[in-house]
């Protein structure tokens, strides 16, 4: 299945995101491609209320290791899954780089989450100077490393899609250089072997990082990618739609 993530950041008041869903409408609703909107906390509940009828599911853009408790500034995957929040991003590179998120405690997130009935898309990916010192592939294992406590029948690909890898490297993150096709081939063929290591299923494998609809047709073409994780393209009904397109 292929898989079209909107990751809206911190972007848009809720009249916005309605407009957003108004805008896009029912025409993609029943279409192979699976979509997704990762919205803040507050938009949740409405884009919740709408994004239904454009066949596209709601994930939060991160969530609690523990689902209750003393965790000021949290929102744990029970509460996400009481709004009928279908999933969550984890690690991205920003909780990652900004808000101090570790390895150790994106992998927590994202057991919790599984457990609790949510499906993840998990984010990893290197800086520039890690792939210009050849490191690529150890930090990307080093990000990866803990997912071998995953109880894989929670994420039985076979049965349903709950657990998808997006690789963003950090440099193509909102800079408007993204990785070349070579780079994101070779990259995503050393991810599918790093998860073989840590006996975890073969995964959906999404490109994230300057994603546009001027060359997302080449790099959905890519060995390995299922789709995108997109940010600031993702922002807009027109060319979300033409992201869309190019997946089908
Ligand atoms: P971008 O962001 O598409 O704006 O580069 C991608 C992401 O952060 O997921």
């Amino acid at each position: 299945m292929k898989v079209l993530a909107a990751n809206w950041k911190m972007h848009k008041t809720r009249a916005e995101a309605w407009g957003f869903f108004e805008t896009v409408g029912s025409s993609i609703k029943d279409s192979a491609v699976r979509k997704i909107v990762a919205a803040s906390p507050t938009l949740l509940e409405t884009c919740q209320r709408i994004a239904p009828s454009c066949g596209i599911e709601v994930f939060s853009q991160n969530c609690a290791f523990e689902t209750s408790g003393a965790f000021t500034g949290e929102v744990s995957p029970s509460q996400l899954k009481e709004l009928g929040i279908k999933g969550t991003l984890i690690g991205h590179s920003e909780r990652r780089s900004l808000f101090g998120e570790t390895a150790e405690s994106a992998v927590r997130r994202s057991l919790c989450a599984l457990q609790s009935g949510l499906d993840v898309i998990f984010c990893c990916g290197e800086t520039l100077e890690e792939r210009k010192q050849g490191n690529t592939r150890t930090v990307l294992a080093s990000q990866l490393q803990g997912l071998k406590k995953v109880d894989a029948s929670l994420i039985d690909p076979t049965k349903a899609t709950r657990f998808i890898i997006a690789y963003e490297p950090v440099w193509a993150i909102g800079t408007g250089v993204n990785a070349t096709n070579k780079e994101i081939e070779e990259t995503l063929k050393w991810i599918g072997e790093i998860l073989a290591e840590l006996s975890l299923p073969k995964l959906p494998m999404l490109y994230g990082g300057s994603v546009k609809p001027s060359n997302f047709n080449e790099i959905a073409a890519v060995a390995g990618v299922s789709g995108a994780l997109v940010g600031g393209a993702s922002l807009e009904p027109a060319s979300f739609g033409q992201l869309h397109s190019a997946l089908l």
